[in-house]
């Protein structure tokens, strides 16, 4: 098992420095290429790691998990899916033309960024506080952690510079897709994706989904087992965007990314899985990350197909 890991490590750093770190929100333009690191955890909170699995980073779209499972918890199954579908686009995960071009009337899947609006618009709360401040609590939950924080630098980054999301909100908001006030949901959003967190903590939030809602620390339940079960199968249908077809051959595991550099995976019923490398691939996904998940997969069997 120490030799696989560190191959997969090894693996990691090989591929790291042909991707390119995000650079459309100023901030995370910062980051280190060179940055590999992974935590493989089992149902039980034992884990094996490599790299730099502490450092923490910003979740940016693994956050669509958290709140996708806080809002199922919050209003369920029925309600939440009255606003949102869960069909793959096949496009990038801020594309706004099949919005003009279909005309649906609701987001294709909670993974792109303005189904991940939507939803965070169902989160229960008054106000962006109170929502907020849920959303962290709820992050530590599943963490474990005491405290969450979000990254006050990165957020007044994107909120900065993030013109393709306000795009995004105020096309749904002349559709009647988006309720409630766009420019309250994107500061929430943009909050949102700027938790902080590190591969520990989304290998934890893996190892959560992978048991069915029960958290591998304290055993204690934190989300009811149907909804994990939905999520994990988004993930798997939308996790990774437009290349979700891809990964699910060549990996088989349910999965998120972020365009921090993180990805996070839950093997049902064995591992979570957390990977970190803030070089990306063209789609938005690490590098790194995917050829450690991959290689995992292949030498642990690892694939749900
Ligand atoms: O909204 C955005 O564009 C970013 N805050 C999050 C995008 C993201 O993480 C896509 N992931 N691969």
């Amino acid at each position: 098992m120490e030799d696989l890991l560190n191959k997969a490590y090894e693996e990691g750093t090989k591929v790291a420095a042909s991707g390119n770190v995000a650079s459309y929100i100023p901030e995370l333009e910062k980051g280190n290429p060179e940055d590999v690191g992974f935590v493989l955890m089992d149902l039980k909170g034992n884990y094996k790691a490599r790299g730099q699995y502490l450092k923490s980073f910003t979740l940016q779209s693994i956050t669509k998990v958290i709140t996708l499972l806080l809002a199922l918890e919050d209003i369920g199954e029925e309600e939440v899916f009255k606003h949102v579908h869960m069909e793959p686009t096949g496009d990038p995960f801020n594309s706004i033309m099949s919005f003009e071009v279909k005309n649906p009337e609701k987001p294709f899947n909670p993974m792109i960024n303005a189904g991940a609006m939507v939803v965070t618009s169902l989160i229960r709360g008054e106000g962006k506080k109170e929502k907020i401040e849920r959303i962290l609590k709820f992050t530590s939950l599943l963490t474990g952690n005491k405290e969450t924080h979000y990254d006050r630098t990165v957020y007044e980054s994107e909120k900065a510079t993030g013109n393709r999301n306000r795009s995004l909100a105020y096309f749904m908001k002349s559709t009647g897709i988006m309720k409630g006030d766009p420019e309250e949901i994107l500061d929430l959003y943009f909050m949102q994706c700027s938790i902080l967190g590190t591969c520990k903590d989304i290998a934890t939030i893996g190892a959560v989904l992978a048991a069915n809602g029960i958290h591998p620390v304290t055993g204690e339940r934190v989300i009811r087992k149907e909804n994990a079960r939905i999520v994990k199968t988004i993930m798997t249908t939308c996790g990774m965007y437009d290349a979700s077809g891809e990964f699910a051959v060549s990996c088989g595991v349910p999965a998120k990314s972020g365009v921090g550099g993180g990805i996070l995976g839950a093997v049902p019923g064995r591992y979570g899985i957390g990977t970190f490398g803030p070089a990306l691939d063209a789609k938005g996904n690490s590098i790194a990350g995917i050829r450690m998940m991959e290689y995992l997969s292949r030498k642990l069997e690892l694939s749900i197909f």
